[in-house]
């Protein structure tokens, strides 16, 4: 468990010694090296987003600059520079996916979770994005859940997985 608020985050032992590792991986003053892994622990440690406060410790830890981190941060769509829900859906909106209905796939998500691209459901529950090619192109429409690719979307396809996450997040 992180230690941790807002205000003042801090990682567990357990990643701060990762990070000690991984800094001691790089010759002397190139610590920004290991900036990228920093950050995904961080967002994964810190409640899904990288606050202020949590990009300046970071910069801390490496010896940087926080707008060395915030260049960072807000250059990978990867990194969430706001608070989102517990299931982000990930829509690919590059040319190949839209050519088999990817645009479609946006809107029946909307319709149904009642949000806009970029919102949050209510229940904080979901959240909808649009990202660039997901390299998922010859099975699109595609959308990436986490660490999970949903792919050959269709309506059908989306009522199933957001029935789903419902029931896993109910515990059925
Ligand atoms: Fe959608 Fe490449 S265009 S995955």
């Amino acid at each position: 468990m992180p230690h941790a608020t807002l205000e003042q985050p801090a990682f567990s032992p357990d990643s701060l010694q990762k990070i000690r590792d991984s800094i001691a991986r790089y010759p002397e003053g190139r610590q920004k090296s290991t900036l990228l892994p920093v950050l995904h622990m961080a967002q994964a440690e810190f409640g899904g987003w990288l606050s202020v406060p949590v990009m300046d410790y970071v910069a801390s830890l490496l010896g940087l600059q926080p707008i060395e981190v915030y260049e960072v941060a807000t250059f990978y769509t990867m990194f969430r520079l706001k608070p989102t829900g517990k299931y982000v859906l990930e829509v690919c909106r590059t040319g190949p996916c839209c050519v088999v209905g990817a645009e479609k796939i946006t809107a029946h998500l909307k319709k149904i979770l009642g949000i806009e691209v970029g919102e949050t459901t209510p229940d904080g529950l979901f959240t909808i994005l649009e990202v660039e090619c997901l390299a998922s192109c010859g099975t699109g429409p595609v959308l990436q859940l986490g660490e999970r690719y949903i792919e050959n979307l269709t309506p059908e396809r989306i009522d199933g997985l957001v029935s789903e996450l419902r029931d896993q997040k109910a515990g059925r």
